[in-house]
């Protein structure tokens, strides 16, 4: 594992690409965050991903298209999620080979390696977290795909409704997971750097100072009930910063289409229990050692970008 593997995922995907469209690859522009069948219209498949090429300068995004008009409620959030995180070392994990009709989803690499977090969150931690936690997530979540697959064919509309369940919270497992790699670095590679630019302007104006967005983010990630996440977020109808927690492996954006995550923090045990035990509010007050703000500053700029695109 290394800085590297994203690109070596990037050059599979483009060898990939047979896999990619498992219906076609759609060549034109998907609007951001839009999930439309007139736009990603086409194959008869449930489940086809398509991946729009990179247009005008933007990351590359992706559609999915559902038959019959109608894309299940749990899946059209994880496309939300999908064109919110944008960029192509996101697709590495998304766009895996499925040979079974269906696009299953892979395990990705971190970029780093699993001890570089330390001493803020051990090695042991990280290998289990990755290697278990989020790897059983992406295993259940394809095991659903194919069941989602299996019982459309039969027409079987009550298992196709069990079955969004399993397909929320695993799917959102996995992209939860995704983003949560990729906000984090180790202090060498950046881990802890504060933010610049507008974002850091935006933090300025809306909570005052770091210090104190970092208070109440703290605040609200220690408050959470059982398992969640707490998250920084873009109001992409209002431009605004929010914090927000969300129950299980629910994304942010089920509190609202236009959220968009830029930094997510996992408050579930198997994230800091090892380590600092039953001390969640330990765990907030020293993660944020190794946030890597850069990946935040990123998905915040592709957020604002989008947004002003949006109202053209
Ligand atoms: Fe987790």
């Amino acid at each position: 594992m290394g800085p590297d593997s994203c690109l070596r995922n990037d050059a599979q995907l483009e060898r990939n690409d047979a896999h990619v469209q498992n219906g076609k690859i759609w060549k034109g522009h998907c609007s951001f965050g839009a999930i439309s069948e007139s736009l990603c219209a086409a194959p008869s498949r449930l489940f086809c991903l398509s991946v729009c090429p990179k247009v005008e300068g933007s990351d590359p995004f992706f559609c999915l298209s559902g038959s019959g008009g109608i894309l299940p409620a749990a899946m059209a959030l994880l496309l939300r999620q999908l064109s919110a995180a944008g960029g192509r070392r996101f697709s590495a994990g998304l766009a895996a080979a499925s040979t079974r009709g269906v696009q299953t989803v892979a395990l990705p690499d971190l970029p780093y390696d699993y001890a570089e977090l330390e001493p803020v969150v051990s090695a042991e931690i990280m290998e289990l977290h990755h290697a278990k936690h989020h790897q059983a997530y992406v295993n259940n979540y394809n095991v659903a795909l194919e069941k989602y697959e299996a019982a459309e064919k039969k027409k079987d509309t009550h298992a196709m409704i069990a079955l969004h369940g399993a397909l929320r919270f695993n799917g959102g497992g996995h992209v939860n997971h995704c983003q949560f790699w990729e906000n984090l670095a180790p202090e060498k590679k950046g881990g802890g750097e504060l933010p610049q630019g507008p974002l850091a302007d935006a933090i300025a104006t809306q909570f005052g100072s770091l210090d104190e967005l970092i208070k109440k983010v703290n605040a609200a990630g220690a408050a959470v009930q059982g398992s969640g996440w707490v998250w920084l977020g873009v109001n992409k109808d209002t431009g605004k910063l929010l914090v927000d927690t969300t129950p299980n492996q629910d994304p942010l954006v089920v509190k609202g289409a236009g959220l968009v995550s830029i930094l997510g923090i996992d408050v579930w045990e198997h994230a800091y229990y090892l380590q600092y035990k039953n001390v969640r509010p330990d765990y907030l007050k020293h993660i944020w050692k190794v946030v890597n703000w850069r990946d935040v500053t990123r998905r915040y700029e592709q957020a604002m970008k989008a947004r002003v695109a949006a109202t053209k």
